[in-house]
């Protein structure tokens, strides 16, 4: 779903259009093929246009041991257009077949693009359904710049499964782009003895048969596709709820069993913490997982952030859990608007240390600031992140510093006004960094362009 709102159209036209020629291709001028990508032109062929998903329902099945993943996805969606084809997201896997709304459709590959043709076409505001039956051995995507290996990535006791920016398509077909969200139900069958782990709660109890485990979960919360997760493997859990009464699950590989209370204990308190600075939780739970994966990063997944090879100290698990608020809840229209996560996140840790009577995020602010005129982060403007370097640390830490720098200008009760505001207003929704402008100065009653351009901007350091 997207939350930018949409024309309706009267119920007769819908119906007119809906009556085109049933066994060819559309001649008329109302359907088209829907776009490749979805508008984001620093990744013009992530997502996909003409239609928005409400839903994607994942059943999959892995064998760690031949590393092979068999999927039936089937996505809910709404023709934003008229329909003669559309593309999704998909990289990898030989696909079997292709179904809308229950009859099987053509379809092409070229590179990560899968056209589907359905036999009838779509009517603009139709809803249709389209189910991809696919296997093979997932191939994680890599980034030379600062990303590394992510996606969907085997491990040697199963799969550790983290896609920012546009991983998803690694293991599921989709519109694999922020600017569309949509709840998610999961059905990931294992070897007995594994546990798989997905975004959102249980449904019902694993079932074990043939010396196979299905373990069903449910995302009811819209959710972009990079932070959909499905990490499996040998698991210790531990679940109960935080002080507050948020419902908390840890999980963690063997090799990290002795962090197990400590990521447990952190993420119930810290989340909590974020509620009174943030604003209620978006989420029906919170939590960690450790995977053996050496990473290098770890990634907000929603409802459960995952540490790729490292037991995570409070810094790190402060940052993941505030981007359930910030990029999780509050979403990416287009990437290059990313410091309103990581700028967001990374001041986020620059808090908690303040919390707990460590450094202050003046202290922090200024230690920054007082790196010299030549440091890559003053050339690199945070407020538009590079395609090919969007984690940039400017991204993160100048970023941060920007709020910071906004902090003290409009001074500390308006400023957390406003962060309660930002997230209360575009809850389970997409979000701009003029939004977030318009609205800091709204609240502040003060002109900040100058302020937000020196901080975002200019490839020099601010006065
Ligand atoms: N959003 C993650 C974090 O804040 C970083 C993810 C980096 N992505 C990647 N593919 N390595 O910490
Ligand atoms: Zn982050």
């Amino acid at each position: 779903m997207r939350s930018s709102s949409r024309i309706a159209l009267p119920a007769a036209l819908i119906s007119v259009l809906a009556c085109a020629p049933s066994d060819e291709a559309p001649r008329t001028a109302d359907h088209h093929a829907g776009a490749p990508g979805i508008g984001d032109s620093d990744f013009p062929k992530a997502g996909n246009g003409g239609y928005d998903v409400s839903h994607y329902w994942l059943v999959l099945d892995y064998v760690p041991a031949t590393k092979r993943l068999t999927g039936e996805t089937t996505i809910d969606a709404t023709a934003t257009q008229g329909l003669s084809s559309f593309n999704l997201d998909l990289s990898g896997f030989e696909v079997s077949r292709v179904s809308v709304n229950g009859t099987p459709a053509k379809f092409e590959r070229a590179g990560d693009e899968l056209t589907v043709r359905p036999g009838t076409p779509l009517g603009p505001g139709s809803r249709f359904s389209v189910k991809v039956t696919y296997a093979g051995v997932p191939k994680p995507a890599k980034d030379t710049a600062n990303l590394g290996t992510y996606g969907f990535i085997p491990t040697s006791d199963g799969a550790f499964v983290a896609c920012e920016p546009d991983g998803a398509k690694t293991w599921f077909p989709g519109n694999d782009h922020p600017a569309d969200k949509a709840t998610f139900d999961f059905s990931i069958t294992v070897p007995a003895g594994l546990t798989a782990l997905a975004n959102g709660e249980m449904v019902g109890k694993p079932a074990t048969s043939n010396g196979k485990t299905t373990y069903r979960w449910r995302e009811g919360h819209p959710m972009v596709t990079y932070l959909a997760t499905a990490t499996l493997g040998q698991f210790t859990l531990r679940e109960g709820a935080t002080a507050g009464g948020i419902k908390n699950l840890a999980a963690v590989d063997p090799k990290f069993r002795s962090s197990l209370d400590t990521v447990y204990n952190l993420s119930a308190e810290i989340t909590d913490y974020w509620t009174t600075v943030f604003g209620p939780y978006p989420f029906s739970s919170t939590g960690g997982i450790v995977d053996n994966h050496s990473a290098g990063y770890a990634l907000e997944n929603q409802t459960k952030p995952l540490y790729g090879g490292f037991a995570p100290e409070e810094g790190i698990i402060s940052h993941e859990l505030a981007h359930q608020w910030f990029g999780n809840s509050l979403s990416l229209r287009r990437w290059r608007d990313l410091w309103l996560n990581e700028g967001f996140a990374t001041y986020a840790e620059w808090l908690w240390s303040e919390h707990k009577g460590k450094s202050t995020a003046e202290a922090m602010f200024n230690t920054y600031k007082a790196r010299p005129e030549d440091h890559a982060m003053w050339k690199y403007p945070p407020g538009r992140a590079r395609p090919r370097d969007l984690f940039n640390e400017s991204v993160y830490t100048r970023g941060a510093m920007t709020l910071h720098a906004l902090r003290k200008a409009i001074g500390d009760a308006t400023f957390f006004h406003l962060i309660k505001t930002w997230t209360r207003d575009h809850r389970y929704g997409h979000v701009t960094t003029e939004e977030f402008v318009d609205l800091a100065e709204r609240l502040s009653g003060k002109q900040l362009d100058s302020l937000f351009d020196a901080w975002l901007f200019q490839a020099k350091r601010p006065a």
